[in-house]
């Protein structure tokens, strides 16, 4: 998994921690929601949360290819998590690059590695310069990111892991022109990961199945950057998180609810969630200064060109939620 943990990252390592069938091989950290050593203190501190020290996470790039990096701290909080105040992990990063790491395991296991992006595309452009069979080596590749014909979250037209780093994300889309549709990129765009949208109802749900003694309330009347009483540590730290997404969403005049992107493409990478795809060629722009990490998808072949993706066209936010909550219920039992 490569991320840049912010709030919905960490709903995405969480969930895939709660997984059985998922072998996490690797959490590398890309610079986007917040810096890259702070994403990588996140995921230390998160998978620390979860039980899970074995699994190693490093640092790629620092800065996106081409131009100055930009984050988030609005959005996602100054450290990335919201009101969440995880205890520093007792371990460091790997020395290894993470680019060097995550080419070396595709190598080691053809075949067999799903390579989760919840970030912008920086060290998967990285890693496919170093190793351009990659697409080849990976099992398959599952990338939050980019809004086709749809409103964008950063720019009018442009969605953020993709406004980051446009550079990157254009270098990916075309290293993957031409591969056979199985091994094309499932591409998880805002018009559908927008459907996922996190309520008050689903923290009080996740409280009730982690078998909290109260109701987790987070609601809109309570004061701002109210903590979270849970008895359960992994509930308190994903309900502080939330809250501040909430107000987020709220600040922002999308209401009090939460857009899980990175969570929905978790479960999509996982072979938990239904969903619907389309092949299409995509074209992320990074040269008109306006336009700068837009994404357009030709469904048609108007181009001429050849398919480098496969969006994501339809979801099920009901069952979504539903997976979720029983999900990190049962790990926040296990974790008690
Ligand atoms: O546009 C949503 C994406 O940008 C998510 O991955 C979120 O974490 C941010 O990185
Ligand atoms: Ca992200």
């Amino acid at each position: 998994m490569d991320c840049d943990t912010g709030i919905d990252d960490a709903l995405a390592l969480v969930y895939l921690c709660s997984q059985p069938q998922v072998e996490l091989v690797a959490v590398t950290s890309t610079p986007g929601n917040v810096d890259a050593d702070q994403v990588a203190q996140n995921n230390l501190a998160l998978l620390e949360l979860c039980g899970r020290t074995d699994v190693p996470v490093a640092i790629g790039a620092r800065k996106p290819l081409q131009i100055p990096l930009v984050t988030t701290p609005e959005t996602h909080g100054p450290q990335g998590m919201g009101y969440a105040e995880l205890p520093k992990a007792g371990r460091e990063c790997e020395p290894t690059d993470a680019v060097e790491l995550w080419v070396e395991a595709a190598r080691a296991r053809p075949g067999e590695l799903t390579a989760l992006v919840t970030a912008p595309l920086t060290n998967f452009a990285l890693a496919l310069r170093a190793e351009p069979r990659l697409p080849q080596l990976l099992k398959s590749v599952v990338i939050m990111g980019g809004a086709y014909y749809y409103q964008g979250n950063t720019t009018p037209t442009a969605e953020w892991n993709s406004h980051v780093d446009p550079h990157a994300a254009a270098e990916v889309f075309a290293a993957f022109a031409g591969q056979p549709e199985e091994r094309l990129p499932i591409v998880c765009s805002l018009e559908t990961t927008e459907r996922i949208e996190m309520r008050p109802e689903h923290v009080a749900a996740l409280a009730e199945a982690a078998g909290c003694s109260a109701p987790e309330l987070v609601l809109p009347e309570q004061p701002r950057g109210q903590r979270s009483a849970a008895n359960s540590a992994l509930v308190r730290q994903v309900s502080d998180m939330l809250r501040f997404y909430f107000e987020f969403h709220r600040d922002y005049d999308q209401g009090y609810v939460a857009h899980v992107h990175d969570y929905f493409a978790a479960s999509v990478a996982a072979g938990t969630a239904w969903y619907a795809a389309r092949t299409a060629t995509v074209h992320v722009e990074a040269e008109a200064p306006r336009l700068l990490g837009t994404t357009v998808a030709d469904y048609r072949g108007l181009w001429g060109e050849p398919p480098n993706a496969r969006i994501v066209s339809d979801n099920r936010p009901a069952e979504a939620f539903a997976e979720l909550v029983s999900a990190l219920g049962a790990l926040a039992r296990r974790l008690d």
